[in-house]
């Protein structure tokens, strides 16, 4: 026997009640959303879970009309009473229900409450920190209230595809041994033996390839992985993946699961067909387009190099950075010239803030009278520019009449990465950012591939700084080089690429992963590689080593955050808005106070100094 759908308490949803339901009696519960008390008659608006509905309680029933004057917001309540059909005039078109009002014949009171922190609406100015504060209250809220059923809907979703696909739920430990994702441990000290600890997994990482060895060939996990690293909007110390690997596959197995997976998850929450396969974009041509490899597609401004443009160049900053092997990256924003004076030095200082030593401009003009009929720039550099130049920026850019043309100058990658980021303030701030013809959302999914080996383990803003020796992966260092680097990679680290992949959504990172090592000598090398001995090696991934050496299979894998995945899906700006409990950017929860002092005998225990505590 299943249960009942509303709990027994009850025999409808609020939310459920149509005209159909004419003169029934049903027995609602839930919160008393709003009250109008005329006196003679008063009108309760009664929420649960599924909805709204008005509730009208008049002197016919006194008993009920006299609870109705008590109740207050948020008191949850009982009412018993018939559905009648709002007569002509009175509908409420706003509601679901507005059809229909239930006639109390009793209200009973289960619980009385405060006045909530802050009203029970969306797009009210209440602080994070109180909203957190009162989770409870606030997870009331529509908006949230449906974050949370669209990230249910979701994960519902992935097990499904998951499950069709062959894939097994395995769940693997959280007290564990560090698992090296490029954050900072979170450490538990383990009182049996005091003076050692555990770590929380940055990722499921190693016990999924080791999945692949036991021979589990497709697993899967909604896992949570916990990094102590500084917060954003888009991040949290713990969060949760689709952690995934399959054995005996290759790349495009994973981008077909995963296009499978997208294409579900969007059909089921927005009712939208995604075009799928999505574009590939390798990782040098999204630096060299966009400046940064998670490129946002929904709007052009692609950037043009425009070192053949200035090889001969008199203009001083440009011909500078060129002699030392720098670059002068441009791009062209559509209509820009309507952009004044002012508002050109504020992007300036915007570069300057993020260590750019200047950031030039010019504005597209039509071809003064008499010249040959090409464009000219109106720039304060245009004076030291020859018209080849004037007519190779406009053409390397694709700049029109009346567009603006911003130039920077340095070394490669930060000038790049400078204009990749100008790009996107610009497009945010000019509101360039593309949607469908009725409002809603583009979605411009693409694949990011071949992506550095390794990069320099200290990337320096100084033009003239030499690269820092010493390297970091790019992703992992279980990621497998590309097959024309397995032999050399150690002699031309800054060339090598690998079997890595990211799914980039708008701009964000949804997901990352690899084909693997799986040859434990190739494994050894990218240790040694990155410094790590094979002391160190064993002592810390000896287990990985190990299993290698009974028969490992070819696999793959990759893990979407599902913070990410429902952020953008519900048009949210941070991943807090679709986790229930979330902590705030200084990594604390204010409702529970998490993090909480030690105490001293637990400390004892551990085998724990306490350390003092910094003065707020
Ligand atoms: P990676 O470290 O790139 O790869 O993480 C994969 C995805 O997890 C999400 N993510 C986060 N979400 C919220 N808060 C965070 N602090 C956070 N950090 C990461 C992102 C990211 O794309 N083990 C590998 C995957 C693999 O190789 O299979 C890994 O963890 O959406
Ligand atoms: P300056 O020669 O410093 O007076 O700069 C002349 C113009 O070039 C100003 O508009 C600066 O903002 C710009 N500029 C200076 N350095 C750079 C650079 N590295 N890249 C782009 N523009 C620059």
């Amino acid at each position: 026997m299943s249960i009942s759908p509303h709990g027994s308490l009850r025999s409808h949803g609020t939310g459920t009640l149509r005209a159909e339901h004419a003169d029934e009696t049903v027995t609602l519960a839930g919160w008393v959303d709003t009250r109008r008390d005329h006196g003679g008659v008063a009108f309760l608006d009664l929420r649960d879970r599924s909805g709204i509905v008005q509730v009208v309680a008049d002197p016919e029933a006194s008993e009920a009309l006299e609870a109705a004057h008590r109740v207050r917001p948020e008191w949850v309540i009982e009412v018993t009473g018939t559905v009648r059909v709002r007569p002509e005039g009175m509908r409420n078109d706003r509601l679901p229900t507005g059809d229909v009002e239930v006639a109390a014949t009793s209200i009973r009171v289960l619980s009385v409450a405060q006045t909530t922190p802050f009203p029970i609406e969306d797009g009210i100015d209440v602080s994070e920190e109180l909203r957190l504060t009162h989770r409870y209250v606030d997870l009331r809220r529509p908006r949230l209230a449906r974050n949370l059923q669209v990230r249910a809907q979701v994960t519902s979703v992935i097990r499904r595809v998951m499950e069709r696909n062959g894939f097994i739920d395995v769940e693997t430990p959280v007290l564990t041994r560090p698992t090296p994702e490029g954050a900072r441990d979170f450490l538990v000290p383990s009182r049996l033996q005091p003076g050692t600890s555990y770590a929380l997994p940055q990722s499921p990482q190693l016990f999924k390839q080791l999945l692949m060895v036991a021979g589990v060939e497709r697993y899967y996990q909604i896992a949570r992985c916990f990094r102590d690293e500084n917060l954003r909007a888009d991040r949290q110390p713990e969060f949760t993946q689709l952690d995934l690997e399959l054995s005996f596959g290759d790349e495009e197995d994973v981008y077909g699961l995963m296009e499978e997976l997208f294409a579900e998850i969007w059909r089921e929450v927005l009712d939208e067909e995604l075009p799928v396969p999505f574009p590939r974009l390798t990782y040098a041509e999204s630096m060299r387009r966009f400046g940064t490899d998670k490129p946002d597609l929904r709007y052009a401004m692609e950037l043009a190099d425009l070192g053949s443009v200035f090889a001969e160049t008199q203009v001083g900053v440009f011909k500078g950075v060129l002699e030392g092997g720098g670059s002068v990256v441009a791009l062209a924003l559509p209509d820009g010239g309507r952009l004044t004076r002012r508002e050109f030095d504020d992007w300036t200082e915007w570069a300057k803030r993020r260590g750019a030593k200047g950031l030039a401009w010019g504005v597209v003009e039509e071809p003064t009278e008499g010249a040959a009929g090409a464009a000219t720039l109106r720039s304060p550099l245009t004076k030291f520019m020859s018209d080849e130049e004037v007519a190779g920026v406009i053409a390397a850019t694709g700049a029109d009449v009346g567009d603006a043309i911003f130039f920077g100058a340095g070394r490669t990658s930060f000038a790049f990465q400078l204009m990749g980021a100008l790009r996107v303030a610009l497009a945010d701030e000019q509101g360039l950012v593309g949607t469908h013809d009725d409002g809603s959302p583009r979605w411009e999914f693409v694949w990011i591939v071949e992506p550095p080996m390794f990069d320099p383990a200290e990337e320096s803003d100084d033009p003239t700084a030499a690269t820092a020796e010493g390297w970091v992966p790019n992703h992992h260092p279980f990621t497998a080089p590309a097959p024309e680097f397995v032999d050399d990679f150690e002699q031309r680290p800054g060339e090598a690429t690998t079997r890595a992949y990211d799914i980039v959504l708008n701009g964000t990172e949804l997901a990352s992963g690899s084909v693997r090592i799986h040859d434990a000598d190739l494994q050894r090398r990218v240790f040694r590689f990155l410094g790590v001995s094979d002391a160190d090696a064993e002592e810390k991934f000896g287990f990985l080593l190990r299993g290698f050496s009974y028969g490992v299979p070819p696999h793959c894998g990759i893990a979407p955050g599902l913070d990410r995945i429902v952020m953008l899906i519900t048009g949210e700006d941070s991943i807090r808005e679709v986790i229930a409990f979330p902590k705030t950017q200084s990594g604390s929860d204010p409702m529970t106070d998490a993090p909480a002092p030690y105490e001293a005998s637990v400390l004892d225990e551990l085998g724990l100094r306490p350390a003092p505590r910094p003065k707020a």
